[in-house]
């Protein structure tokens, strides 16, 4: 820690915004695109803010050159201060100067030198800019802060061969040719905009086009741009666009407000997407997917991304945040929407439960540790060094979960009242979490809601997961039956002591025999307020088995100490999906924990009732195959690792894969008849039913070929290796493929170079192939020698964020039983590609930083060694504040 330097960064905190001294109303730029050097002309319309005392207008800028300044036509004088160009003789600052007046200032900047993919840049010769959050000021100087919203025209010029295509925000006004090949485009945004919102695409692309009608009767055009090769990839991004536009308009009556909605795909980009006005910027990975080449989780994310990216169109922009410690405003509740979404568009009620199991899922691996680690903060932050860094599951994830409560308090239709009033209020404005929070309140007066805002709120303020204790008491004389439930949460980073959170609780009690008890609707949603509380039950014949939390109705974690038998009870026969699936889960993870701790080699970790119970889940009549796969998938090495005090993770790897190779054994001729039953499904279609069936056969084929390995049979890689040759979609190839690695088999290495040859032009499936190799099983720590060599592939870039993401964080983030290692090795070599990767990209070094977020949880030798690790990161004198911050928290 003494090694630990101090770097030049600064802290920003909620408490201390203030308005802008400025106001922006009207913004014209005018653009000569060219990879070396754009020239940038910006003209604005400003005003002073009279609610703020008069003071220099102070405008954010990032490795700019700057060349001319004029205010109202004239030159003038100005200063740079730390990056910002300060003006400090306007005539706005003489007295009674509340005119409006113009700033024109013209900059260059250098889009190819970008490696950051922040502000202007150019991927595979084409221009594309990214200004969430602080983008902006790295193509022109600007009050770059989302509650200054201003309309903007947009002019692009470029040479007409290489950049056919002229893309900005809003409608395409004006076009035509140039002198010397160069032509040019005219955009108006007829709605006002934060700058983090602007953006522009140039370069040669096609589009898939779609005219839809909306309810309203209004025509609009629907686009997706992709790479000319591209185009029989976005057929399902298309689809998504328009069932996204239909949901929004029929569940929430909000409409698509421009005549033209684009998509366009790149595939450098930092993030998954971004949903700039009217001109939505994707990663290549959320809209490209035909059936040959994406899997049935790339439709399910496209389906996703794409509606999330649309209904920012409301939630993000139309109404938009205060200030970046309000994130959670615009991503919370689009999670939220496009998880509401994507359940919507089921058809069947248990695909519902499904989509909802996935999402708990991803709250729980991954949000539940970023809440108990070095980097834990409430949803809405109290401060921070860099806000790329906060881009996180707790703003998203928790957000949502967040959102969900409050729906789950006022009731669906409530919900929409209170978005309807967020919308009357607000629309147009830049706002903050508490407006969005009142307004469901006020839309709703006689709820639970309403009755209890302010302290619901401490779920925006108050870091940590918090823990529900519940412990059931059965009077058999009087027929009754006592419910208590206490609350805790732990400390978090600055905050010590929480004050209790409004918890709710859906709940339903089953007898013996699992049959549900008849409860009034005010019985099964208790809303828990206090530390402690307890409800009562009377006219209960026998003692019942709780199902608590049901459909996972609060972020916090149940601790409940059922027998074995009353989880058994649950599982064969809860009502609601998600309690059954998440009673198998602590079936698992009891057993899992139980041989972590238990001395000596692993050995057998499971019994017979669990590997029947499992067996009954495998062979149910009525469960549908998508639930079967969770159901009989172990919880994950992460999410046992965080039940564990002090981890050894390889210790935790050894059961969880003696737990599957037990599973594979015991259940082999189960495995067998589920691969028969389910691995036909005629012409692909990417709904959840069918992907169900898809998934329970990939898995019952990696259990084949995992007891094949055990046995030494011979049949089932063999035909593993069949269907990877002959599969009639990605999906089912990939799983054979994967069923091969996963269980190391030879014939592994022979699919895998036909994979690559078959699939040596397409990117995203490459970044499969890249995926699988450094997430595979370690066996004898053959896996980082394996990274090694993929970094040495000539497909290999780290510059592009994909492949960086196929190899680097697929071996550091998602293989713990690999990078885990007693010699060290796997912590040096993430050191290495932090400080590597920070020179180029700050943001996604910043992200790799945090694989060793748990650092201080490992049992020795890992413990020292990954401290050690981050040392030498933090020891660099030349690193940027995004991973710095990322470093520094870990260590403190
Ligand atoms: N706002 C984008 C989204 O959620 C995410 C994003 C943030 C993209 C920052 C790029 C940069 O949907
Ligand atoms: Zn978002």
């Amino acid at each position: 820690m003494s090694s630990l330097r101090e770097g030049p960064t600064t802290v920003v905190r909620r408490e201390d915004y203030a308005p802008p001294a400025y106001w922006i109303d009207t913004v014209e730029l005018t653009f000569d695109l060219d990879p070396a050097k754009t020239r940038v002309l910006n003209r604005m319309a400003l005003r002073r803010n009279p609610a703020v005392p008069a003071q220099p207008l102070r405008l954010d800028g990032e490795e700019l050159n700057l060349a001319r300044v004029l205010v109202n036509g004239a030159g003038c004088s100005f200063k740079m201060d730390g990056g910002q160009l300060v003006l400090d003789n306007l005539p706005s600052l003489e007295e009674h100067g509340d005119a409006p007046f113009t700033l024109e200032i013209f900059t260059t900047c250098a889009p190819e030198k970008n490696s950051q993919l922040m502000g202007l840049y150019v991927s595979q010769g084409t221009f594309f800019t990214q200004c969430e959050a602080e983008g902006f000021r790295r193509i022109t100087y600007f009050l770059d802060r989302p509650d200054v919203m201003a309309s903007y025209t947009v002019t692009l010029r470029a040479d007409k061969q290489r950049y056919p295509v002229l893309l900005s925000n809003g409608n395409l006004v004006e076009s035509g040719e140039l002198a010397d090949g160069r032509h040019f485009a005219k955009w108006v945004d007829p709605h006002r905009k934060p700058c983090y919102l602007f953006a522009l695409v140039a370069g040669q692309l096609v589009a898939r086009e779609q005219r839809i009608v909306s309810r309203g009767g209004q025509e609009h055009l629907l686009q997706v741009y992709v790479r000319p090769g591209d185009m029989d990839k976005t057929e399902h991004a298309m689809n998504s666009l328009m069932a996204s536009v239909a949901w929004d308009e029929a569940r929430f009556g909000l409409p698509l407000d421009l005549e033209r909605f684009m998509i366009v795909a790149t595939s450098d980009f930092n993030m998954g997407a971004m949903e700039n006005k009217g001109l939505n910027i994707f990663n290549t990975k959320y809209v490209l997917a035909n059936s040959a080449t994406a899997t049935d989780t790339d439709f399910a994310n496209i389906e996703s991304v794409v509606g999330h990216e649309y209904f920012h169109n409301w939630t993000g922009n139309r109404v938009t945040c205060r200030d970046w410690f309000q994130l959670s405003l615009k991503e919370g509740l689009t999670v939220f929407r496009d998880q509401e979404f994507s359940m919507d568009l089921c058809a069947e009620a248990s695909a519902r439960a499904v989509k909802r199991i996935e999402d708990v899922r991803v709250l729980r691996t991954a949000q539940f540790p970023e809440d108990a680690g070095p980097m834990a903060h409430p949803v809405r932050p109290d401060s921070y060094v860099e806000i790329n860094n906060f881009y996180t599951v707790t703003v998203y994830e928790k957000g949502a979960e967040v959102v969900r409560m409050m729906q789950t308090l006022v009731g669906r239709e409530g919900f929409a009242r209170g978005m309807k009033l967020y919308f009357e209020r607000h629309d147009g404005q830049a706002v903050t979490c508490d407006h969005f929070a009142q307004a469901l309140a006020d839309a709703n007066p006689d709820s639970a809601l309403a009755r209890l805002l302010e302290p619901f709120k401490r779920w925006y303020s108050q870091a940590g997961t918090p823990r529900v204790r519940a412990e059931g008491h059965y009077d058999a004389a009087a027929r009754r039956y006592t419910l208590s439930l206490t609350q805790r949460c732990a400390p978090t980073p600055g905050q010590a002591l929480k004050q209790p959170f409004v918890i709710p609780v859906a709940l339903g009690l089953l007898d013996a025999e699992g049959r549900e008890l008849p409860l009034a609707p005010e019985q099964r949603l208790f809303v828990l307020t206090e530390v402690s509380q307890s409800l009562v039950f009377d006219g209960v014949d026998s003692e019942p088995v709780p199902s608590l939390l049901r459909g996972f109705s609060a972020p916090v974690v149940l601790e409940c100490d059922y027998s074995d038998e009353q989880l058994l009870i649950l599982l064969a026969n809860d009502s609601d999906p998600f309690n059954r699936w998440e009673a198998g889960q602590r079936l698992a993870l009891r057993r899992a924990l139980a041989a972590i701790a238990a001395p000596g080699a692993v050995d057998a970790p499971l019994d017979a009732a669990f590997i029947e119970a499992m067996r009954a889940v495998l062979r149910h009549e009525r469960l549908d195959a998508a639930f079967k796969e969770l159901a009989l998938t172990l919880p994950s090495e992460t999410y046992i690792a965080e039940q564990l005090e002090v981890v050894d993770p390889q210790r935790v790897h050894a059961v969880r894969e003696a737990m599957r190779e037990q599973l594979a054994t015991a259940l082999q001729a189960d495995w067998v008849w589920a691969y028969e039953a389910h691995k036909d499904n005629g012409a692909y279609r990417p709904d959840p039913l069918s992907a169900g069936r898809r998934a329970l056969a990939g898995l019952a084929l990696a259990m084949l070929c995992l007891q094949a390995r055990r046995s030494g049979d011979a049949v089932w890689p063999g035909k593993a290796y069949q269907r990877f040759k002959d599969a009639g979609n990605m999906t089912d190839r990939f799983n054979a493929l994967s069923a091969l690695v996963v269980a190391d088999h030879p014939l592994a290495r022979e699919a895998l170079t036909r994979f690559h040859a078959m699939f040596r032009d397409e990117a995203l499936v490459l970044d499969k192939w890249f995926a699988l190799q450094a997430g595979a099983p370690d066996r004898g720590g053959n896996v980082l020698p394996a990274v090694k060599q993929l970094m040495a592939h000539r497909d290999f870039n780290p510059r592009n964020p994909n492949r960086a993401r196929s190899v680097i964080f697929s071996y550091c983030n998602a293989n713990p039983g690999a990078f885990h290692r007693a010699d060290a090795a796997g912590y040096v070599f993430w050191s290495e590609r932090v400080i590597e990767i920070d020179r180029f990209n700050p943001q996604v070094a910043a992200r790799l930083a945090r694989a060793l977020d748990r650092w201080r949880k490992l049992a020795e030798p890992y413990r020292g060694a990954a401290r050690e690790a981050i040392a030498r990161v933090a020891a660099q004198t030349e690193l940027s504040n995004d991973v710095r911050e990322v470093v520094t928290r870990a260590l403190s």
